[in-house]
């Protein structure tokens, strides 16, 4: 079997606790490192070949611009050096709508000219997604992949809920099963114009025959528990259809002011809640008691004006914080990680380290998975090697495309 050794890492993120150089540190840091991959999983991690390490100081070995040969095989292995650039994970965004038609771009800019955000602009997509074929939304979903994969995302999920019909919704959940084995219903994401005056109808449509169709192609089932959306007690209702049908459950709540999402996460033990901007301290100690990974998306604050989350407040208490972009034409267009991360260290108080812990390791509990966020023995080999000496260059260089190579399960993309 073919295997391949990534050498002359500068900086190696695990998020292995033990791995690192700080035996304390939870992202594992190995300063000077290799990583050997073989069938498309870790097969080894450690320090790299002492003649091959250059200098265990930061950034002493990056040497981008030279062009040292590709060694084939050596000890049976493929050996790329990748000149003292800073390796991580790949990112793991859990939260994106990707399946949609159309564009609000208008809606952005009313909102940069002083319009606030409302989620009635979701029933816009809602009318353009229905009118868009399948290989329309086919099409638009593989350029987000592209985009995913060149930022270095290699795990995503998507939700539906731009249909809200019974066809439509499990249409979407198809086709983003197409390209993700993380798929969410999200049925309950608005209540659509045509159940306007009837809503109890339209829930008792999302727990039954909806649920029912979208099924076979889902993992996870969300609603949006907010004003303008679904009521705390329809949210019970539709997580508790989910979940006895087999689907695992996550939240959207407190994104546009504060409100009972954060309690009833806990309460129903669900995995993820995500926004958390506007959270009380009984929300955050609750949180903080409970395994609910608290999902931060600050794509959104950019992009409608609110105020970011705070994540400092956050993980001060002991809560578990994940990232995501929640890429969707309304609240946040944008698929990039690392300006994720970049909007988190400058803008909710988090270190760089717990920003890209955060982005990959964080969005792998919130999804759930152990096998990916995290390159230690056994991980899949989803790989990004940065053009750059260290991580912090993810926030330190925003904007900047950072992004050297990117792996996934061993092989390289693009
Ligand atoms: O996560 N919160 C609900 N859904 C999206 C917004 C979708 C839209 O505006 O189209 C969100 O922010
Ligand atoms: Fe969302």
């Amino acid at each position: 079997m073919t295997s391949l050794l990534i050498t002359g890492i500068g900086e190696l993120t695990t998020n292995v606790v033990g791995a690192g150089d700080d035996p304390a540190d939870p992202t594992g840091l190995i300063r000077g490192a290799a990583l050997r991959i073989e069938g498309g999983r870790v097969a080894w991690v450690g320090p790299a070949d002492p003649r091959e390490r250059t200098s265990h100081r930061r950034g002493d070995g990056y040497h981008p611009h030279s062009r040292r040969p590709t060694v084939l095989s050596r000890e049976g292995a493929d050996v790329v050096d990748v000149g003292g650039r800073a390796v991580i994970p790949g990112f793991v965004d859990s939260h994106t709508h990707l399946v949609f038609g159309g564009d609000r771009a208008d809606e952005f800019e009313a909102r940069m000219a002083g319009v606030s955000y409302a989620a009635g602009g979701i029933r816009r997509t809602v009318a353009a997604t229905r009118a868009a074929t399948d290989d329309e939304l086919r099409a638009r979903l593989a350029g987000f992949v592209a985009e995913l994969h060149a930022q270095g995302t290699t795990t995503f999920e998507v939700k539906t809920g731009y249909d809200l019909t019974v066809a439509g919704e499990a249409r979407l959940a198809r086709l983003a099963a197409e390209v993700t084995d993380e798929v969410t219903f999200l049925g309950a994401h608005v209540v659509p114009a045509e159940y306007a005056h009837d809503r109890d109808a339209y829930v008792d449509l999302v727990c039954g025959p909806m649920l029912t169709a979208a099924l076979p192609h889902a993992r996870w089932i969300d609603v949006f528990c907010e004003t303008g959306a679904f009521t705390p007690e329809e949210t019970r209702r539709i997580l508790l259809a989910g979940i006895e049908a087999g689907l695992r459950p996550r939240l959207h709540g407190n994104q546009l002011g504060y409100g009972a999402g954060a309690q009833l996460a806990v309460d129903l033990d669900i995995r993820s809640i995500d926004h958390c901007t506007y959270l009380t301290d009984a929300d955050v100690a609750a949180l903080a008691a409970s395994d609910v990974v608290a999902t931060l998306l600050p794509g959104v604050e950019f992009s409608t004006r609110h105020p970011y989350p705070d994540a400092r407040r956050l993980i001060g208490a002991g809560v578990t914080v994940a990232l995501a972009s929640d890429c969707n034409p309304g609240s946040s267009f944008t698929s990039s990680m690392p300006l994720v991360i970049a909007l988190a260290v400058r803008e909710m108080g988090m270190t760089v380290a717990e920003a890209v812990w955060a982005a990959t390791a964080g969005g792998a509990r919130a999804l759930a998975r152990d096998d990916v966020g995290q390159l230690g023995v056994g991980a899949r080999a989803d790989v990004v090697v940065l053009d750059a000496p260290s991580r912090s260059h993810l926030a330190y260089r925003p904007g900047v495309p950072l992004v050297h190579a990117v792996y996934c399960e061993g092989m390289p993309l693009g």
